[in-house]
C-alpha cells in the first residue's frame, strides 16, 4: 500500500508536467495469425515479472524470424525512476495487483492510463510502409503514434528482450521506465506454408468461397474430447466461411480429417481413410483435403510426402485458425501448420453439437511428461485462457440456452499456472459456476499429482458444480508409475479419492488405466486391479499400452507381449463392468435429478439425460418438450454403464 501511495504521489507530480499526448492506435490485419516465440533464459541487466533477469544485450527474439513475427501487442506503465519500476517489478511478481490495476493506479503515462495501460498492436519492424506515405508527408514508421509516450528506443530494446507473450519487463527510454507487458504476439502464417502450387484447382475454393456458392463440408473426428471441441470450432469457422455441412452420400467439396494419435497406427488410419478423397483428387474433382488434429502435428510434413494430395496438414493448435489456413491454400499454397503458435482467442462461434451441455477449453496443451503420452508433443506446452475470455463464452452459452458446461484441459489443474499473476482452478471453478443461469459445471481432467484438496472444496461449496471426478491413475503400481513419470503414487491417489468421499460423499469418481506399461509384472498388474477394487470406480477407461513415437516408453526395453496385454485388457475390463454394474444397482429406486439432452437414437420415444454424477439415464418422454429441462427420475433399473428411469417431477 506504501508503494502505490508513494507511487500515487508521484503520478500527482508527472500529471502536472508536459505528458499530453494523442495516440492514433491501429490494428493489423486480423487475417494474420499469432505466434509465440519461446526465451530461454538470459543474462541479467532488467529484471522481468517471470522473476528471471534479462540482458537487453543480448537477443532474445529467437525464432521470431523463423515464425514471422510481424506485431506484438503490448500494455506498460511508465514511472519516473528505476527504483519505481523494480518496486512495482516486485509487486506484480507478488501477484498481489495484476497489470491493468497498476496501470490505472500508477502509470505516469496519461495516454495510456485509463485504457490500463493498453499499447495496442505494435509492428516489429520500424520500416516506414509505403502505403502510409505521400508527398507531402513522408513516410514514418508504423508505429510513430507511440513515440509520444513509449518511444522508438523503448521499443526496440522490449524486442530484444523479449517477445513471449505473458513476460513483463523493464525498458528504460528519455521519458522514463516503462513496465511493458508482451499480451499477444501475431505471426504471418502465410510465409510458414510451403509455397509449392497445387497441381489441382485450390483457386476454385477462393473463387466459390467469393461467389458464397454452396459449398459442403464433412468433418471427421476421432479421440477425446478435445479434439470434439476443436471440430466444434473449425466447424464454427467453416460456417462462417459459408460452407454448410454435406448430406449423406454427398461429396464435400472440403474433407477435414480431425486426427487423434493417442493408440494404435494412428497414421496408417489416416492414409486409408483418405483414400477415397486423394482418387477423387487424382480423377480431377475439385476436393480440399484437410487433415487436422494430433496426427497432423505429430507427422507434419511426411503426410504431404505420402499422400500430395492433401492440401492442409494443420495441428491442433491451429483449431482456431482453419478459415485463415483455406484461403491461403486457396490462394495456391499447399500448408502445413504445425509450428508452436500461441493459441489466439476465437471470434467465430463454435458449432456446438449439443444445444444443451458444451464445452469449453479452459487451458491447452500439457507440460507434464508421463512415458507413454504423445499429447505434449502433438498440443504443446500449457497455455490458460483468461478468465474474462472464458467467462465471456460461458456467458453467452448460457444467454443462447445451454445449461451445462464443462471446462477442459489436459491436465486441468495446472490452470493459471503459466499466467502473471498466477491463477487457481479452484477459483476458477468458483467464478464460472457463479455465472447466473448455468445450471451445472463440470471438468476434465484432473491429474492427481497436482489435483488441490482446494478443487474438492470448490466443488463442494458451489452448488452448480457437479460432484463427478475424473482423475486417471493409470496404474495401482508404485513401480509403474514411476516408471511412468506420473509423479503420484498410488498413497498419494487414495488419499485424494478419501478426501472427495468424505467431503461429497455421492460424488462419482472415473479414471484412466493403462495395462501392459513396459516391464508391468502380474504382480503390478494385480496391484491396478487391487486400486479398482479398493476405490470402486464409476468407470474407468481402460487401454493396453500403445507405443507412440517419439515417446520414452516406446524404447523401454521389457514391452510387454500383445497376447499379455490383451489378456489383461479383458481381466481387467471384467472387474470394471462388475464394480460399475454394482455401483449403478445402488441408485435403483432412488430419485434423481437427471438434465434431459437429447433423443435416444435407438429408441425414438426415449430422451436421454444425465444426472449430475454424470451417469447416462434413459427415460420415456418427448424430446421437443425435455430437451435442456431438468427433471426428477426415479431410477428404476441399472445396465451395464447407463441407467433407466421413470420421470416424477
Ligand atoms: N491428461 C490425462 C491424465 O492426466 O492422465 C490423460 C490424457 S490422455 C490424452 C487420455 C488417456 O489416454 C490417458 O489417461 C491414458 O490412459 C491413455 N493413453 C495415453 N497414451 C497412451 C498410450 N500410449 N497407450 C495407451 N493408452 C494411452
Ligand atoms: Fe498425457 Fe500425462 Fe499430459 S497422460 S496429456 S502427458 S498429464
Amino acid at each position: 500500500m506504501k508503494l502505490i501511495t508513494t507511487l500515487l504521489h508521484f503520478l500527482w507530480v508527472s500529471s502536472v508536467s508536459s505528458f499530453y499526448l494523442n495516440p492514433r492506435y491501429t490494428r493489423q490485419q486480423n487475417t494474420q495469425l499469432q505466434a509465440t516465440v519461446s526465451s530461454k533464459t538470459p543474462l541479467p541487466k532488467y529484471p522481468t515479472a517471470r522473476g528471471d533477469d534479462v540482458d537487453a544485450r543480448r537477443i532474445i527474439a529467437t525464432g521470431a524470424g523463423r515464425l514471422h513475427l510481424t506485431a506484438v501487442r503490448l500494455h506498460h506503465i511508465l514511472l519516473a525512476t528505476e527504483e519505481m519500476a523494480a518496486a512495482s517489478l516486485h509487486e506484480l511478481r507478488s501477484g498481489s495487483v495484476s497489470f491493468a490495476e497498476l496501470a490505472e493506479q500508477v502509470s505516469a503515462c496519461v495516454v495510456t492510463r485509463p485504457k490500463q495501460g493498453e499499447l495496442g498492436w505494435v509492428s516489429v519492424t520500424e520500416d516506414p510502409s509505403s502505403s502510409n506515405s505521400s508527398a507531402e508527408d513522408p513516410p514514418e514508421s508504423p508505429n510513430a503514434h507511440l513515440d509520444e509516450f513509449f518511444p522508438r528506443e523503448a521499443r526496440e530494446k522490449l524486442l530484444l528482450i523479449t517477445t513471449k507473450p505473458g513476460d513483463v519487463v523493464m525498458v528504460p527510454s528519455h521519458l522514463g521506465y516503462h513496465l511493458v507487458q508482451v499480451v499477444d504476439v501475431m505471426a504471418n502464417v502465410r510465409k510458414m506454408a510451403s509455397q509449392r502450387k497445387r497441381r489441382t484447382n485450390g483457386s476454385n475454393l477462393l473463387e466459390a468461397l467469393r461467389r458464397d456458392t454452396d459449398l459442403t463440408y464433412k468433418m471427421e473426428t476421432m479421440g477425446c474430447q478435445m479434439n470434439t471441441a476443436d471440430a466444434e470450432r473449425m466447424e464454427g469457422q467453416l460456417q462462417d466461411l459459408g460452407l454448410r455441412p454435406s448430406e449423406e452420400g454427398q461429396n464435400p467439396d472440403v474433407i477435414v480429417l480431425n486426427t487423434c494419435s493417442i493408440r494404435d497406427h494412428a497414421e496408417q488410419k489416416v492414409y486409408s481413410y483418405l483414400g477415397p478423397y486423394a482418387k477423387r483428387k487424382r480423377n480431377g474433382e475439385d476436393v480440399t483435403i484437410v487433415v487436422a488434429g494430433c496426427v497432423a502435428q505429430q507427422e507434419g510434413e511426411a503426410l504431404l510426402r505420402k499422400a500430395p494430395e492433401i492440401d492442409l496438414v494443420m495441428g491442433p493448435q491451429y483449431a482456431n485458425r482453419i478459415g485463415d489456413l483455406l484461403e491461403d491454400v486457396a490462394n495456391g499454397n499447399q500448408v502445413v501448420a504445425t509450428e508452436a503458435t500461441h493459441i489466439m482467442e476465437d471470434s467465430t462461434k463454435p458449432r456446438r453439437q449439443s444445444s444443451v451441455a458444451a464445452w469449453v477449453n479452459v487451458i491447452y496443451g500439457c507440460n507434464e511428461r508421463c512415458a507413454f503420452c504423445i499429447v505434449p508433443t502433438t498440443r504443446g506446452v500449457e497455455q490458460s485462457r483468461p478468465v474474462e475470455s472464458i467467462v465471456a463464452e460461458v456467458e453467452e452459452l448460457v444467454a443462447q440456452g445451454f445449461k451445462e458446461v464443462t471446462l477442459l484441459g489436459q491436465n486441468i489443474d495446472a490452470y493459471g499456472r503459466d499466467m502473471i499473476p498466477k491463477r487457481k482452478f479452484s477459483d476458477l471453478i468458483r467464478i464460472v459456476g457463479g455465472i447466473p443461469g448455468l445450471e451445472r459445471l463440470r471438468f476434465v481432467t484432473s491429474h492427481p499429482r497436482y489435483m488441490s484438496l482446494g478443487v474438492v472444496d470448490a466443488v463442494a461449496e458451489t452448488p452448480t458444480a457437479c460432484e463427478s471426478f475424473h482423475i486417471p491413475f493409470q496404474s495401482g503400481s508404485n513401480r509403474i508409475l514411476a516408471a511412468m513419470g506420473r509423479g503420484h503414487t498410488r498413497e498419494k491417489y487414495l488419499y485424494i479419492v478419501e478426501r472427495i468421499r468424505s467431503v461429497i460423499p455421492d460424488a462419482s469418481i472415473t479414471a484412466d488405466v493403462i495395462v501392459g506399461f513396459p516391464g508391468e509384472t502380474e504382480e503390478d498388474f494385480q496391484e491396478s486391479l487391487a486400486l479398482m477394487e479398493e476405490v470402486r470406480f464409476d468407470n474407468v477407461h481402460t487401454a493396453a499400452y500403445s507405443p507412440r513415437p517419439n515417446t520414452p516408453a516406446a524404447t523401454m526395453e521389457d514391452q510387454v507381449p500383445d497376447h499379455v496385454k490383451k489378456d489383461r485388457l479383458s481381466r481387467i475390463n471384467d472387474v470394471n463392468k462388475r464394480i460399475a454394474v454394482e455401483r449403478r444397482a445402488a441408485l435403483v429406486g432412488k430419485t434423481l435429478e437427471i438434465l434431459v439432452e437429447e433423443r435416444n437414437i435407438r429408441n425414438p420415444i426415449q430422451v436421454l439425460g444425465r444426472t449430475r454424477q454424470g451417469f447416462t439415464c434413459y427415460m420415456t418422454g418427448d424430446i421437443d418438450e425435455l430437451r435442456g429441462k431438468t427433471v426428477q427420475a426415479e431410477i428404476t433399473s441399472a445396465k451395464n454403464f447407463h441407467l433407466v428411469g421413470r420421470i416424477v417431477v
